[in-house]
């Protein structure tokens, strides 16, 4: 095998959309190669050889561009074998050849199209949209789970923003699932295709934010060793996700307010504009209007992004949900191995806990349990302590509940049945009849009981 693929610096952000392979053994065709990737508003990813491609995963891929030439007949070899291992991605090669036995070679082994190098950029270009366009949209598989009234009117809510550029800001709690809605309006619009990427500005210390969001110059300041492309920048094409919006500083609000109004950016130290086209959704689990209002964060800014406005529902408010999200992280929780299922009774506390952390905290006690539980159901006992004690005081057991008695002595269970089985057939002067209707038990269950204890006690019955 070859050397190890080498990433680009955008190749680890997050964010599934508009990934490009390049494959060339020369790093600086790669980076000619990348140039023209990124200024089409997709990410590159970069490896040297094309078995270094073999080993990737090819589903986030939406093309591959493959230098080949100098392998003779061997480059056909591989070009059939990354065509078997990514069935589906179109793969375009680039080559000094350009006879045209070649060309018909290179095509029978699997490639979409062909360009001679060294090319002109905007062939190049043209090449790659083409190729990009005619490759067939990707059944959208949703994450989203759901099929309550909240999470109804949730989609229809993602169906009605998904084909716009219009801003949205979703308001939810932790763990209510913004990201994924955010992801889901992504998936679903015209921008699939271009890059996702997600920013949190509480993560990001005030003073770096403004070279963060829109970038700097080398030099612009003291540590600003090379220049950067801000997150604006590296979104170009697709959608920016701005999180925790109610962290951003008050001077990044002044330049993100200018941004969204002039649709360009200025790097920090620079004096050129770029003009961006992206989408932006923002997200809080902050009380946003409570910060515009106590002035930390600008008016003006608000009324610009929160022009579509989501409130995502916490998991408390919409527990006929959970049986299905159960379902989906306990399949999750079991790759290709059994899947245990949800008992009745554990999902009973689940429905009645109060979610704090939502959706988040859900998955995270569901795989918890599933590695716990030791047969095919997960029951109360694999849930954590804490979650059964709380529901069961919220379910009126315990103190406060005028029928127990809390300085009665911990009983056996079967000493509690025969007492109340007794109690019931002194009050109701014998009659197994009586006694039976008063306690919800069947006839035949009481009586058995009795001839039970008697045999038990003696002469106690
Ligand atoms: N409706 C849903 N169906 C399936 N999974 C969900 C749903 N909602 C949330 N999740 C899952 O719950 C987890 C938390 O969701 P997400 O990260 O979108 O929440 P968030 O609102 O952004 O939280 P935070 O405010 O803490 O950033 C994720 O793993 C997500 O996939
Ligand atoms: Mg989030």
């Amino acid at each position: 095998m070859s050397r190890s693929s080498q990433l680009s610096p955008f190749a680890s952000q997050p964010g599934g959309a508009g990934v490009i392979a390049v494959v060339d053994s020369d790093p600086v065709a790669r980076q000619v190669i990348t140039h023209h990737v990124e200024a089409l508003g997709h990410r590159a990813v970069l490896h040297d050889s094309a078995e270094s491609l073999l080993q990737q995963p090819g589903d986030e891929l939406l093309l591959a561009c493959v230098a080949l030439g100098d392998q003779g007949a061997g480059g056909f070899e591989l070009l059939s074998n990354l065509r078997q291992r990514h069935p589906r991605l179109p793969i375009v090669v680039v080559s000094a050849q350009q006879s045209v036995e070649w060309v018909v070679e290179a095509m029978r082994s699997g490639a979409a199209d062909c360009i001679a190098k060294p090319f002109d950029a905007s062939r190049f270009s043209a090449m790659l949209l083409r190729q990009l366009a005619q490759r067939p949209a990707r059944a959208i598989e949703s994450n989203f789970i759901g099929d309550g009234p909240a999470m109804r009117e949730l989609r229809r809510h993602i169906d009605r923003v998904a084909d716009s550029d219009v801003v949205v800001y979703l308001r939810g709690e932790t763990g209510s699932g913004k990201e994924l809605v955010t992801r889901e309006i992504h998936q679903r619009g015209p921008r699939r295709r271009g890059p996702f990427v997600a920013v949190n500005c509480a993560a990001i210390p005030h003073q770096l934010q403004e070279s963060e969001f829109f970038g700097h110059e080398r030099g612009a300041f003291t540590g600003a060793v090379s220049a950067h492309r801000g997150k604006f920048e590296q979104a170009n094409n697709g959608t920016l996700f701005l999180d925790e919006l109610g962290e951003m500083s008050p001077s990044t609000q002044a330049v993100l307010l200018r941004v969204l109004e002039e649709r360009k950016v200025q790097r920090v130290g620079s004096t050129t504009v770029v003009p961006i086209n992206v989408r932006v959704i923002c997200a809080t689990n902050r009380d946003l209007e409570a910060e515009v209002a106590a002035g930390r964060f600008r008016q003006d800014l608000y009324f610009r992004l929160a022009v579509y406005r989501i409130d995502l529902p916490p998991l408390r408010n919409r527990t006929e949900d959970i049986a299905a999200l159960c379902q989906r992280f306990l399949e999750q929780s079991a790759p290709g191995g059994a899947v245990v299922r949800m008992s009745q009774s554990a999902l009973e506390i689940l429905k009645a806990w109060s979610w704090p952390g939502n959706v988040r905290e859900l998955q995270n006690v569901v795989h918890r349990a599933s590695l716990i539980a030791s047969g095919p159901e997960i029951l109360p006992m694999d849930l954590p302590p804490s979650m059964v004690n709380a529901v069961s005081v919220g379910m009126g057991v315990g103190k406060g509940d005028p029928l127990l008695d809390d300085n009665e002595p911990l009983l056996p269970f079967r000493e509690i049945e025969r007492r109340a089985i007794l109690r019931a057939m002194r009050a109701v002067g014998g009659s197994v009849d009586k006694a039976a209707k008063a306690l919800g038990l069947s006839r035949a269950t009481v009586y058995r009981r009795l001839v039970e204890f008697a045999s038990e006690r003696g002469s106690e019955v």
